[in-house]
């Protein structure tokens, strides 16, 4: 979800003039943040490249997990996903039941294409699965 956003970036049509990282825009200007360069700066997520999924398990201030507002697969602000609980509930669920019993490798490479407004593996998400 780091390295691979679902939805790599975000639109937002400015409802009134805004200063953003020094850059003075005016009302009705549509912006796109952008998930996906947010998730790749190395100076959010040291080695961006690297799938080092134990880095969330560090403090950031006085929290485990990433610092706020770097790692955003949801979004952000008043029109965040609305599914992103029930997401992360379902996902360590399944994972949960999958991991207890069997080991699974990727095989394929991890090259993306847009599908809608999607970012889904170009060849599809190839794996291999033993039992343990
Ligand atoms: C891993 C799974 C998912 C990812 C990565 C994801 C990601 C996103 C992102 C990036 C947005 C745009 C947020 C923004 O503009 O700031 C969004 C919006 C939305 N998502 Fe998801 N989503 C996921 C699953 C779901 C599920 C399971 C549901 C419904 C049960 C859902 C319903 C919605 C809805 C309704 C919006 C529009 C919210 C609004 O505009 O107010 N999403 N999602």
């Amino acid at each position: 979800m780091r390295l691979h956003p679902v939805i790599p970036m975000v639109v937002r049509t400015l409802m009134r003039p805004a200063t953003i990282a020094g850059i003075d825009l005016p009302a009705g200007v549509t912006i796109g943040p952008s998930i996906i360069i947010t998730h790749h700066r190395d100076d959010l997520h040291p080695d961006p490249e690297a799938f080092r999924p134990e880095r969330f398990l560090e403090e950031h201030g006085n929290r485990v997990g990433p610092a706020a507002n770097t790692w955003i697969p949801f979004g952000g602000g008043v029109r965040r996903c609305i599914g992103a609980g029930f997401s992360l509930m379902e996902g360590v669920a399944v994972l949960r039941e999958v991991v207890a019993s069997y080991d699974v490798e990727a095989v394929g490479d991890d090259e993306p294409k847009v599908r809608n407004i999607t970012s889904v593996p170009r060849r599809g998400a190839r794996i291999r699965v033993t039992t343990r």
